[in-house]
């Protein structure tokens, strides 16, 4: 029981989707506990179980529904009496009450802006108090929520959520819906926040926004802070050894951004910078506001100004009116970009987003065949590029074991290059040099030097 003896309810929570999810979950269970909540061991003994989800494609906010249908089921075979079950994230901001109305199984729905109320609903529930409302949503301008650094173990690499919601347009894209408007979090809270994670031996962060390029602050500053400043803010910060930040847009990726990125030591030289599309008809009908030429000139640009660079992506095939030969492009630029790594997607519709009225008239089968086709032309680009590694000598930190092989460890190098490497011992956290002597799929194998330094 907690000091004011209010039940001390147990919470499980699930996240899906993005990275910034992952971050909010941080944050829900912040308020939770400062509540009087506690962290549940697993979903069958919990009192509340809480689904933070994911509205970008389809098939996410499908996964979501039959996983709350298994967890009701998992219970009653069980025998065991129902949880709470409530739906946090995109999709509880794009559904609400909707959401409570065409699924009984599901109790309430907080959305994205909505967190801090979310323990008041909790409790009344529980006590079986009928709240004002079940569903939560709406965006909301007093953001400046923080995932309280001191609830978490430190470990590697800290989430630093920078600012909410877009205001880019990309036609296929929910999030500005579900998200809302962009909205910044004040360079003091940020920093303030990365202080505690300092505090707690946190030497790394990644800096969190659907765009974070586009950060812009003004108030009471003569000079508007852009994301460059901020990045030279976070760098001047004691104790901070490594930052690396997603998502940046590339029409935010100016000279004057790439340069600081490259002048900043402890900014690390990875950039995951979406095309989406090789096709210029394309990224027009998208609205991502570059074109190709420009796209391909930012790479070269990060290139000359940026040491060691490595470049990932998104890309969406199948689009509404993508032809064979506009998809074919895109394969063109990822043969000649060289990602290290790239998400892929099948266009999907979502409901009310500009793209949705034009005519999803690539067939399923041929989405799935250029996705494979995609995936095929990136695995092929990517051994060209890993073997043109291999005996090269990096420097990296060690962020855990490997599963395999047993006494493995994973290392990262700054331009976020997996290696496994054998070492009798070693901590999370460690720096250590080691020649690449091999790669399989995306993780390189290498030798630690005995004398790194
Ligand atoms: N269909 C398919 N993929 C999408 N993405 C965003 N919206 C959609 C959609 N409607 C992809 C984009 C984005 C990534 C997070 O998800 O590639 O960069
Ligand atoms: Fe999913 Fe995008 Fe929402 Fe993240 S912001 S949870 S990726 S819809």
């Amino acid at each position: 029981m907690s000091g004011d003896s209010r039940p001390e309810y147990s919470v499980y929570l699930e996240t899906y989707g993005c990275q910034m999810n992952v971050y909010d979950s941080s944050a829900i269970a912040g308020y939770l506990t400062a509540d009087g909540f506690v962290e549940a061991d697993d979903c069958e003994t919990a009192d509340v179980v809480l689904l933070n989800t994911c509205s970008v494609r389809d098939h996410a906010e499908h996964r979501v529904i039959s996983r709350v249908g298994e967890l009701r089921r998992q219970r009653e075979r069980q025998g065991l009496p129902p949880a709470l079950l409530g739906i946090c994230g995109c999709m509880a901001e794009r559904l609400g009450e909707s959401l409570l109305k065409n699924n009984r199984r599901v109790d309430l729905a907080v959305g994205v802006d909505q967190y801090d109320r979310l323990a008041g609903l909790l409790r009344s529930l529980l006590g079986d108090r009928q709240p004002a409302a079940r569903a939560l949503t709406g965006h909301r301008d007093d953001l400046h929520y923080v995932a309280p650094p001191e609830l978490y173990p430190t470990n590697n690499s800290h989430l630093v959520t920078i600012h909410k919601g877009c205001d880019y347009r990309c036609t296929y894209c929910i999030v500005p819906a579900t998200r809302g408007p962009q909205r910044e979090k004040s360079p003091e809270v940020i920093l303030d926040e990365i202080r505690r994670i300092v505090d707690r031996g946190g030497k790394e962060v990644t800096l969190l926004g659907q765009n974070v390029t586009a950060y812009r602050w003004d108030e009471d500053t003569r000079e508007p802070t852009r994301f460059a400043n901020l990045l030279e803010l976070v760098a001047e910060t004691a104790g901070v050894e490594r930052i690396r930040f997603l998502t940046g847009h590339p029409r935010d990726m100016d000279e004057q951004l790439l340069t600081t990125i490259g002048d900043l030591a402890k900014v690390c030289p990875w950039l995951h910078i979406p095309m989406q599309s090789g096709n210029d008809r394309i990224l027009r009908r998208m609205k991502r506001l570059y074109t190709r030429a420009d796209y391909l000139a930012m790479i070269d640009s990060a290139r000359r100004l940026i040491p060691d660079v490595s470049f990932s992506s998104d890309f969406i095939v199948g689009f509404p009116g993508e032809t064979e030969e506009e998809f074919r492009d895109t394969l063109e630029v990822i043969r000649e970009v060289g990602y290290d790594q790239i998400f892929s997607f099948k266009y999907s519709e979502r409901p009310d987003v500009p793209a949705a009225k034009l005519d999803d008239n690539v067939s399923v089968a041929d989405k799935k065949r250029r996705l494979a086709e995609l995936m095929a032309v990136q695995d092929e680009a990517w051994q060209r590029l890993a073997s043109a590694q291999v005996g090269e000598v990096w420097q990296g930190v060690i962020e855990g074991e490997a599963r395999r092989p047993a006494g493995a460890w994973r290392m990262r190098t700054a331009n976020n290059r997996k290696v496994l490497l054998e070492l009798p011992d070693a901590q999370v956290g460690q720096r250590v040099t080691a020649r690449v002597t091999g790669f399989q799929n995306t993780t390189f194998r290498g030798e630690p030097l005995k004398d790194p330094r």
